[in-house]
């Protein structure tokens, strides 16, 4: 079996949803359930003995080392994280108790337990953490894309504390001999995605005739790529990276935000007309810029393709309209998630934003 750590957020249940679809092997989830944990997300796996859920805390290293010598898993996936810009600048003190201190302590349980299997079974371990590409920094327009090579230059709370994770992670492997794999994605989008993030805030905010606010002059590229073929990445280098490497996974998607929300706004039309005949991008407002706003994320995903043979499944055409199709289709999801907790962030995040 795998432990998957955060498991319940989301780029971690579309891992658990994908693995348990293509696979017998289980997996036991371990997950703190924070605001972005969704147990909702897993509904489809009640009852499934292949799923194994604790909720905990990554940084509960008396926890991870007891489900450790439970369970004996084969690897350890680390998606378990803070994960969102624009919390971290609202208040970063999270960030690095889960992100830096959290991930150190999950390291040194992985290290105990990983040190008492036989030789063959400390051969084949793997403890694989799911990175970003915003721990990169910040590309000009006419600079190449990210490669593994490129130097740390994180600029929020969120990427810093990442990048801190990422050392740790390189750390153990050239200290101690963990076997250890580190990747750097970018931008996802799709299913179960939470409603803070660009793309299903659009969406959201669209179908219910809120404002569209948009950042500065939108004009910020990010790399998108669609979910589950970040899934398939993961679950590619896990069976064939070699220890020790990094490996970048983008989809070759570079898109200003303004043409994200445009394109969300164009399917909307398309697929749920607004009841005045309107244009859904009528309700795009300009807002303030977020603090050390960076300008472009591009990925170099050369090495995964070929050293491992991944490609992406999705263009962006196909990624889109399948996200869009889902959250029309999910409105009961949407509904839970937009919680107390949840109106509050939106207020925090953008009263007094307007430009
Ligand atoms: P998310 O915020 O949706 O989910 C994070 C999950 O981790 C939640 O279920 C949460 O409850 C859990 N969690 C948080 N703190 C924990 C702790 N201390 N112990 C155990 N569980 C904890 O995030 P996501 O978008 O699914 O991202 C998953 C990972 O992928 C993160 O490490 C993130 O940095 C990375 N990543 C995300 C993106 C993206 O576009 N979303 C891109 C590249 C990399
Ligand atoms: P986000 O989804 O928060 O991801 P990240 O900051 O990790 O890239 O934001 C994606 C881009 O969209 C980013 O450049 C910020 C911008 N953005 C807006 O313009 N308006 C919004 O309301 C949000 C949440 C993001």
């Amino acid at each position: 079996m795998i432990l998957v750590t955060g498991g319940a957020g989301f780029i971690g249940a579309n891992f658990v949803l994908d693995w348990l679809a293509q696979s017998d092997e289980a997996i036991v989830n371990l997950d703190k359930l924070t605001y972005a944990g969704n147990r909702e997300n897993l509904s489809s796996l009640a009852g499934d003995p292949r799923h194994i859920f604790v909720h905990g805390d990554i940084g509960d290293a008396a926890l991870t080392s007891q489900l450790l010598a439970r369970h004996q898993p084969r690897a350890i996936v680390n998606f378990a994280a803070e994960s969102h810009v624009d919390r971290s600048i609202h208040g970063p003190e999270d960030f690095i108790q889960t992100n830096i201190v959290g991930s150190f302590h999950l390291l040194e349980a992985t290290r105990g337990y990983w040190g008492s299997l036989p030789d063959e079974a400390q051969r084949r371990f793997r403890f694989l953490h799911v990175s970003t590409d915003e721990v990169y920094g910040s590309l000009a327009r006419d600079e190449p894309a990210f490669s593994e090579l490129h130097r740390y230059e994180p600029n929020s709370p969120y990427s810093a504390s990442k990048a801190a994770s990422d050392h740790l992670v390189r750390a153990y492997h050239h200290t101690y001999g963990l076997p250890v794999l580190t990747t750097n994605c970018s931008n996802n989008y799709g299913p179960y995605h939470f409603p803070e993030k660009l793309i299903p805030l659009v969406i959201v905010n669209a179908l219910a005739g809120k404002p569209l606010p948009v950042y500065g002059d939108g004009q910020q590229i990010r790399d998108w790529l669609y979910v589950r073929d970040h899934c398939s990445a993961i679950r590619r280098v896990l069976d064939a990276g070699r220890p020790g490497e990094t490996y970048n996974i983008g989809g070759w998607n570079e898109k200003p935000n303004l043409d994200i929300v445009h394109t969300v706004c164009l399917l909307l039309d398309e697929l749920r007309a607004r009841g005045d005949g309107k244009p859904y991008r009528d309700q795009i407002v300009y807002v303030a810029d977020r603090p050390g706003h960076d300008r472009r994320y591009a990925i170099d995903a050369r090495k995964i393709e070929s050293e491992l043979g991944w490609r992406p499944a999705e263009t962006f055409a196909s990624g889109i309209r399948k996200t869009v199709q889902w959250y029309l289709e999910n409105q009961d999801w949407v509904r839970n998630v937009q919680s107390g907790a949840y109106r509050e962030w939106v207020e925090k995040n953008y009263q007094g934003r307007d430009q």
